[in-house]
């Protein structure tokens, strides 16, 4: 059984390797080639709550499945609060063959599906970016962004501002490298003003922003919020954004607020949204369709993104002698 540490994923994986794995599992998905069963979920009262995420993707064929468990009171103990590990099954014996480090999976993975939306989405010359929240999944984000357009200057905001300098300072040599700099932004306008891609990765429970003051063209991705009471995005944008595009539609229908909310208070309705991003990628649904108009991706995750790139990091690793054998 191989072993995969968060330090191993980033020696056999990229960026653009992990943007390619969500493209194949978003086009897996969309046609039908991996099926999931929902997330079931078990709480120890007073500790936390586990989650598991089961899924196959008939074509490699891969069973697998993410354990992500949330004990708040692991920061006392000097542990991360929220763990993630993905286990592969061989398809020839069904026995477990990997374990995969699953937060820094989850990190690429996600960071993937906004660096994609936004490479279809986003216009060309986007050069100006703002990134709302500096928590785990900011940096990944941030790196994202950067693999895809040229963007030069990102707007970094967070709620608790205390967090904004530390995240600027230990993400700014990345980000020079990637041809940006880094500013604190004061205030969410300040953010968002001018913005021609914005990236909203935070716990918030209410809209981060004004739509209102988005520019025309701008291309939105919403990432944090995954409940339906919670929501990043507000009406506003939603009901100004041409295109809206999800990573699940099914997902999105029982756990995105940011629509769900909306949608409840007849402001938006399930035929606004353009389609899965699968559809975009497979031409079945229309991409932007003027300079001018606003484009949002909602996205929530959903297990297929972490079974495929598991699976295409496993290969990687095996590939390169990388990895721990248990
Ligand atoms: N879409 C997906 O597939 C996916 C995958 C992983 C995580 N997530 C979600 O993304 C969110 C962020 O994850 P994380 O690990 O970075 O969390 P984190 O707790 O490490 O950081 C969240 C950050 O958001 C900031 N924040 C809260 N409210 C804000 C507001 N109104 N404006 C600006 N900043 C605000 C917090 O101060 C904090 O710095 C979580 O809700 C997580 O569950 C989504």
């Amino acid at each position: 059984m191989l072993v995969i540490s968060a330090d191993d994923i980033r020696r056999v994986f990229t960026m653009r390797d992990a943007i390619e794995s969500d493209r194949e599992a978003f086009v897996l998905q969309t046609e039908g080639k991996a099926v999931l069963s929902v997330r079931t979920s078990f709480s120890v009262e007073g500790r936390g709550l586990s989650s598991f995420m089961p899924g196959c993707v008939s074509s490699f064929p891969r069973i697998g499945i993410k354990i992500v468990s949330t004990f708040p009171g692991n920061v006392g103990r000097n542990l991360p609060a929220v763990g993630a590990t993905v286990l592969l099954l061989d398809p020839e014996t069904g026995l477990v063959d990997c374990i995969i480090e699953g937060t820094e999976l989850t990190r690429l993975r996600t960071g993937a599906v906004s660096g994609l939306a936004t490479e279809l989405l986003a216009n060309d010359d986007a050069e100006t970016g703002a990134l709302f929240g500096t928590g785990g999944q900011a940096m990944s984000q941030l790196e994202a962004m950067l693999t895809v357009k040229k963007i030069r200057e990102v707007r970094i905001y967070d709620a608790a501002r205390e967090r904004i300098a530390p995240f600027i300072e230990r993400s700014s040599a990345m980000a020079e490298r990637m041809g940006a700099r880094l500013v604190r932004a004061p205030s969410p306008d300040a953010a968002v003003d001018g913005a021609d891609v914005i990236t909203t990765a935070t716990t918030t429970l209410s809209p981060v922003f004004d739509g209102g003051r988005v520019k025309e063209g701008a291309h939105v991705n919403g990432v944090g919020t995954y409940e339906p009471h919670k929501r990043e995005l507000d009406e506003t944008i939603m009901r100004r954004a041409g295109r809206v595009f999800v990573d699940n539609m099914e997902a999105i229908m029982a756990e995105a607020g940011d629509i769900l909310i909306p949608m409840k208070e007849g402001k938006f309705k399930r035929e606004d949204i353009a389609g899965e991003l699968g559809d975009l990628i497979l031409g079945r649904a229309q991409g932007r369709t003027s300079k001018s108009q606003i484009t949002v991706m909602k996205t929530v995750g959903f297990a297929t993104l972490d079974i495929v790139i598991a699976h295409k990091i496993f290969c990687k690793a095996v590939e390169m002698g990388i990895g721990s054998d248990l």
